[in-house]
């Protein structure tokens, strides 16, 4: 069991960069049932970025698209497209976790400051992982404000789909690097290695990936790390690669305790979701055995069942988010399990080369 040197106690927030924030935040309300509650801008006092905090259940993105043309943030941009920037982590003692952490040797990004307004300061600081990404460590004084420093609360409601919090976050790393980033995870966290994949669990006849999930010890914090794996042809994670310019953040999965009328929601908000083949649902009975659900929903709205020693979960994935084939997210129902799906890997691997070829990049 590992311990917690970081003392990291959840995730904070999720910070998107993205080319215009404003059409971002009106997506992820109204597609996925965020709904804001925080901004920064030039009506706030801030000059370099405007920022939306848009949150569901527990789970907060922050969506950021800077003011300048010399902004660095642009720099993200071009290369990426819109983006996973950053994962930040609320911790006890941002100083201590920063120190700690390059310590262990993570490559600083930012020194601990403070971070103040007129509600109040908190400590910041940041460590780079893998790509351009990188977490950020959070910790509070005395803030007592909507988000953080700097921002007002400002509300604009989403239309609601059910979503609590993030289940796990799936960074894509090139070929080669997987074990060294999962070695990475467990010296500089101290995550332990939760379960992996490997390309005999995953693969269809053109392409593969290796996987290795880390955990914090209470298992709340989860991040597979995927690799290529060698397929006929071009596997799912090179084509992110290949187009993300690099390693970054694959997907987001978020938690709902009725998957049913989560994905209900998301369908009537235009979410548009992988489908797998009408095969699919021809064995599915025989393979998971019973499920609280009726069949014919979870048929007809295309969802995805896994099961093994623990029970069961239900999970479904979007398509990519951007026009780049880069970030997309998955709907996740535990119900018991705590595995990630192995038994869909086939079925919905196939799905997504379908699309891959598609976009001719098969
Ligand atoms: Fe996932």
């Amino acid at each position: 069991m590992a311990d917690n040197p970081l003392r990291l106690k959840s995730i904070h927030h999720v910070e998107l960069w993205v080319g215009n924030a404003k059409q971002a935040a009106y997506y992820y309300r109204h597609a996925f049932g965020f709904s804001q509650f925080a901004y920064a801008g030039l009506e706030t006092g801030r000059r370099d970025a405007t920022s939306y905090a848009l949150q569901q259940g527990k789970a907060r993105l922050v969506l950021t698209t800077p003011m300048a043309p010399d902004d660095p943030i642009n720099d993200h941009i071009r290369l990426h497209g819109d983006g996973v920037r950053d994962i930040a982590f609320h911790v006890d003692d941002a100083d201590a976790a920063f120190r700690e952490a390059v310590a262990r040797g993570a490559q600083p990004v930012s020194e601990p400051v403070d971070r103040t307004d007129g509600s109040g300061s908190i400590r910041h600081a940041a460590i780079a992982t893998y790509g351009h990404t990188i977490h950020s460590f959070i910790s509070y004084r005395d803030y007592a404000g909507p988000f953080l420093p700097g921002y007002v609360g400002k509300d604009a409601p989403g239309r609601e789909a059910g979503l609590l919090r993030i289940d796990h976050m799936v960074g894509n790393v090139e070929l080669g690097r997987m074990n060294s980033w999962a070695d990475w995870y467990s010296r500089v966290l101290g995550f332990s290695r939760y379960i992996s994949f490997d390309d005999k669990d995953i693969s269809t006849e053109y392409s593969a990936l290796m996987s290795i999930v880390m955990s914090d010890d209470s298992f709340a914090i989860k991040f597979p790390i995927n690799e290529p794996a060698a397929g006929k042809k071009k596997s799912q994670i090179e084509e992110y690669l290949d187009f993300y310019r690099g390693p970054g953040v694959q997907h987001i999965a978020l938690l709902t305790t009725d998957i049913v009328a989560t994905v209900r929601t998301l369908r009537a908000n235009g979410v548009e979701f992988l489908r797998v083949p009408d095969s699919y649902y021809d064995v599915l009975g025989a393979r998971v055995g019973a499920i609280d659900e009726a069949f014919e929903v979870v048929r007809d709205l295309g969802l995805l069942v896994d099961r093994d020693e623990e029970g069961y979960l239900l999970q479904l994935f979007t398509k990519p988010v951007e026009d780049r084939p880069t970030l997309f997210f998955e709907i996740i129902q535990r119900k018991g399990s705590r595995g990630f799906g192995k038994g869909n890997f086939r079925a919905l691997f196939e799905s997504i080369e379908r699309e891959q070829a598609l976009r001719g990049n098969l």
